[in-house]
């Protein structure tokens, strides 16, 4: 397992990818795995539609920590808590901070200002693993937002470095997009499914990442896959039960879509199988055992 002794040295690994390919389901099987072999870590779920605790059966996190063993947490974060927490740091007056965070203005600001939530969740993955909290990790897995916010928010404190030169905002997105393009510190593990859209947006994500932030990712994950069809005969029988031919057609697709990507990258990639289990600790003990397999 190349891959895992890679992630084992990183202190924030990033999942990424469109809805539904299975970021939520690897970040908790990737925090087992790094936990088991004695990292601290520190799972940050985003979604406000809270679904990470539901693989370990433990109760939602409501913005809390969840301890799941004593190496491995989670914890849904929501921007705006983040910022408004920011505010009653640097405001030690309850009262005054919360007129503020209560104005109009302050509520537009957090709301309108590009790349600020972004910025946020990322300043607050940086200072867990550097011990500025008291809650400190040795990583953090973020399951990011979907591709295209995921990909902004990859690019948040690049974006705003360049523009804020100066000043503690500036200096705070120049030290957290240096940290996100340095390989040695961060992983962006991009998880897909071998269909047509998930793979494409893949794609494009690699050429973001390489254009944008100079790195590539350092894995691809490939969720989902259906086993070989057994047999030759790649088209459909007359009298063909209607699960066999979802089995020969999905299969069909996921291997021409395997062989898109292989073109675009040749880099890390893991191909894992579709699980028959779909929810729950179960799934997440099969995907585990399957990750332990599979990875490079
Ligand atoms: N390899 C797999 N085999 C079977 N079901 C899976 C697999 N990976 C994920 N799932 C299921 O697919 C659904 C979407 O996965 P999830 O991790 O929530 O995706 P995302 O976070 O990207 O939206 C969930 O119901 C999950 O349990
Ligand atoms: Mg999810």
């Amino acid at each position: 397992m190349k891959l895992v002794q890679q992630l084992m040295r990183r202190r924030l690994i990033v999942v990424t990818g469109k809805g539904g390919v299975g970021k939520t389901t690897l970040t908790a099987a990737l925090g087992r795995i790094l936990s088991a072999l004695g990292r601290k870590t520190l799972l940050l779920e985003i979604d406000p539609r809270e679904s990470l605790h539901q693989l370990f059966g433990t109760e939602p996190s409501g913005g809390a920590i969840v301890k799941i063993t004593p190496k491995l947490g989670l914890q849904n974060l929501q921007p705006r808590a983040v910022v408004e927490g920011l505010v009653r740091e640097k405001v030690p007056i309850p009262p005054i901070a919360n007129r503020i965070i209560n104005s109009p203005v302050f509520r537009q600001s957090v709301d309108g200002a590009p790349g600020l939530k972004e910025m946020a969740v990322l300043g607050y993955a940086l200072r867990t693993v550097l011990g500025e909290y008291r809650h400190s990790a040795d990583v953090v897995i973020l399951d990011a937002p979907a591709t295209g916010h995921g990909a902004s928010m990859l690019a948040a404190p690049l974006d705003l470095a360049e523009a804020v030169s100066g000043g503690q905002l500036g200096e705070m997105s120049r030290q957290l997009a240096d940290f996100i393009a340095n390989p040695h510190e961060c992983a962006v593990m991009l998880a897909t499914l071998a269909e047509e859209m998930p793979v494409q947006e893949t794609i494009e994500l690699i050429a973001l990442l390489r254009k944008r932030l100079g790195r590539p990712p350092e894995a691809v994950l490939v969720n989902g896959l259906y086993p070989p069809f057994p047999g030759k005969s790649p088209s459909r029988r007359a009298a063909e039960p209607p699960s066999l031919s979802l089995w020969r057609d999905r299969r069909a697709v996921n291997e021409r879509e395997l062989a898109r990507l292989a073109e675009a990258w040749t880099g890390t990639l893991a191909e894992l199988p579709l699980l028959p289990l779909t929810r729950g600790p179960d799934l997440l003990d099969r995907m585990v055992a399957t990750m332990e397999a599979e990875l490079p």
